[in-house]
């Protein structure tokens, strides 16, 4: 277990990264919410300034105009989806995600073929559950970013992602209702981060929260599910999302490289803050902790074993590999002593900081091209 140094203790309001109480702690209270509010406490900027002062994110803007698609001709919805069949298939491809030899002494070490099957199904439907709050989120952020980003080249930008997301709720929203009977509340751990994104009266905390580390984490998490599954209609549609999620990623790094370059330590230390948490709130997302509960399982009995599970920690981490790159090319690791390079370090992911960053890297997601290629 990680201790967090003790001048940084209270990183949300937790002095060990790993503390499950801490973790399981964190729940939703109400399960039949319609309705959640946010305060919003930003200021929205209006710029007479019409003159093109960042060719790169107008680039973007271009691509982005070409890129659209429409959710409800692109796709064949018409597939039919065994979502047993799927999941079987995909088991047997890839494994159930553990490491079966640790399971032996706890509630799950009487799972048949059967429960863990069931097991794979909910988790399905719970990671697209997920993947479709996390999809209003980002609607909602990159149309605030529409009111609060001074720069208007980056309104212009931030007006086609408003498109884009909006298009992402769609297909997942018509993925869990038609193909799947319906999926999961928004997991407490996911809302609290979106919470914590849309307060921020800043208007690169936004960015930060949504365009790196969010949607840093998606377009990993899509491409792992993307190259799993051999669902045809799952895996058009999210390749279709990836290639519009690479170009959002590629606008906060363009956009906030210029505004970190400017900033003082302390202002950096903020941000550094602020990443390290949203990080630790995505990795405890994943422990899928409703999905147990959903089996008939007591979390606080299988979790301990989950969060030493290697092969567990090995996909976690892979979900860090555009998020790590694009926060060094952002400066974000090493200033301040690397506070942030080593709060990466405790939590196993600063392998991926040379991994390609998402600046330019959307190019190679446009439809059409071949991602799985080697670049
Ligand atoms: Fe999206
Ligand atoms: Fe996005």
């Amino acid at each position: 277990m990680t201790a967090i140094e003790s001048h940084d203790a209270e990183i949300l309001g937790r002095t060990d990264v790993n503390d499950i109480e801490a973790i399981l702690g964190v729940t939703n209270t109400d399960v039949n919410e319609i309705t959640h509010m946010v305060k919003n406490n930003a200021d929205t900027l209006f710029s007479w300034d019409y003159s093109l002062a960042r060719p790169q994110l107008r680039k973007l803007y271009e691509k982005a105009k070409v890129g659209q698609w429409n959710a409800t001709t692109d796709l064949p919805w018409e597939t039919p989806v065994d979502v047993e069949g799927t999941i079987a298939a995909d088991q047997a491809a890839i494994g159930r995600g553990f490491d079966m030899s640790l399971y032996g002494d706890t509630p799950v070490k009487n799972w048949e073929q059967k429960e863990w099957l069931e097991f794979g199904v909910q988790a399905r439907k719970w990671s697209l559950s997920q993947f479709l709050h996390g999809e209003q989120g980002a609607l909602i952020c990159t149309a605030k970013i529409v009111e609060t980003v001074p720069w208007y080249d980056a309104k212009l930008y931030a007006s086609t992602q408003v498109m884009d997301e909006a298009r992402h709720v769609e297909v997942f929203a018509r993925y869990l209702d038609e193909k799947l009977e319906g999926g999961y509340q928004i997991n407490a751990h996911l809302r609290a981060l979106l919470d914590d994104i849309v307060t921020d009266s800043r208007w690169d905390m936004t960015y930060l929260g949504m365009q790196i580390m969010v949607e840093g984490l998606a377009l990993a998490a899509f491409g792992y599910m993307h190259q799993l599954t051999g669902e045809p209609l799952l895996k058009k549609l999210l390749r279709y999302v990836m290639s519009d999620e690479a170009r959002h990623v590629a606008f906060g790094v363009l956009s906030l490289q210029e505004v970190y370059a400017q900033m003082s330590d302390v202002e950096i230390k903020e941000r550094q803050i602020f990443a390290f948490e949203a990080s630790l709130r995505m990795r405890d997302r994943f422990l899928q902790q409703e999905v147990w509960e959903r089996m008939g399982i007591d979390p606080r009995k299988i979790m301990p074993v989950v969060l030493n599970d290697p092969t567990r920690i090995f996909f976690q981490q892979m979900l860090f590999s555009k998020i790590v790159p694009n926060c060094k090319k952002l400066g974000l690791l090493d200033r301040n002593d690397s506070w942030l390079r080593r709060r990466f370090e405790e939590i196993g992911v600063i392998q991926f900081e040379d991994f390609e960053d998402t600046g330019e890297e959307y190019m190679a997601f446009e439809i059409g091209k071949d991602i799985t290629a080697p670049a």
